[in-house]
């Protein structure tokens, strides 16, 4: 959250443009509006808009193209291949918030710029500590030295709140550490993703096509989220309905995680447990339209 908070302020100004994907996530929404430079957004990862905001703004002293590079509602990844070559075409920085592929994403789980070959591509990347590199609380700005130089002048919750308290930066650390000698974890995180996705399409859920751990399973009604998360509970499995204004109306869903830690066994407790509260509202098998047909949005 205070990486996205800090990086825009200090780097762009009103000669300048911020182009968005419009599915950042809320904390790049809230650091996009402390900068004063110009804003423009795109339809979600489509290149072709993107291309035309990127046209648009050729009269700006500085773009800067803003994504996350995996999304944390949907799974889904930024096309940062794509995305570099339109900022090498149109002269853009480019800044990534990998908080959902740090430590995972990629062969040596690098992030989404290694997933998509741009590492040395992307000018800033921010993350949090919180998430797979499990300290839970934290987070950073990495990127071209001269762009950290500045930050640490002038990002405002650097500069002016407490730190990360010691004891999460010696676990990072720790963490990063663990995580470079050996990518056993996140290959066991990938094989856990494939066969989970695997099994709840083959048992009927109607889950978000993509290959990263965010497995959202969508319901778009939000009572029907909520029920199905409480019935899911009833089985021993805790996961939570997502609905309005979290994403946007008639989108509404569980969001699920793999995680590295999880055995098969879990993974088949999880798809049986989907599978019985599925079967009970009767959407096993059924997609957007009958759900929405049955259940309203
Ligand atoms: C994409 C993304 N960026 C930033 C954050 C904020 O991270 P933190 O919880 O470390 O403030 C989150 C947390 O949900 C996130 O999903």
């Amino acid at each position: 959250m205070e990486a996205n908070a800090a990086i825009f302020e200090v780097l762009l100004n009103k000669e300048d443009a911020m182009i968005s994907d419009r599915l950042v996530h809320a904390s790049i929404v809230d650091g996009m509006r402390l900068s004063k430079a110009q804003l423009f957004n795109y339809k979600h990862n489509n290149m072709s808009h993107l291309e035309e905001k990127l046209q648009e703004t050729q009269n700006c002293r500085f773009r800067m193209i803003i994504t996350d590079g995996v999304f944390s509602m949907d799974g889904d990844m930024a096309k940062l291949d794509e995305i570099c070559n339109l900022a090498d075409k149109y002269d853009a920085m480019v800044m990534v918030d990998d908080s959902h592929a740090s430590g995972f994403i990629g062969k040596t789980g690098r992030g989404t710029h290694e997933h998509f070959g741009v590492m040395g591509r992307i000018d800033a990347i921010t993350t949090t500590l919180g998430k797979a590199l499990g300290g839970a609380t934290g987070g950073c700005i990495s990127g071209r030295k001269e762009i950290v130089d500045l930050c640490r002048q002038r990002a405002r919750p650097y500069l002016f709140s407490n730190t990360v308290p010691p004891v999460v930066v010696a676990a990072s650390i720790k963490v990063i550490d663990l995580i470079s000698k050996t990518t056993e974890r996140r290959d066991k995180l990938e094989r856990n993703t494939k066969y989970f996705r695997e099994k709840m399409t083959k048992a009927g859920l109607d889950i978000k096509e993509g290959e990263t751990p965010i497995v959202p399973v969508m319901l778009y009604n939000a009572k029907l989220a909520q029920d199905v998360a409480r019935d899911m509970y009833a089985e021993g499995i805790y996961v939570i309905g997502f609905f309005f204004p979290v994403v946007a109306q008639g989108q509404a869903r569980i969001r699920t995680q793999i995680s590295a830690d999880h055995e098969i066994e879990h993974i088949d407790k999880a798809v049986a447990a989907f599978t019985k509260v599925g079967a009970r509202y009767n959407i096993l098998g059924k997609k957007r339209d009958e759900i929405i047909a049955m259940y309203g949005m």
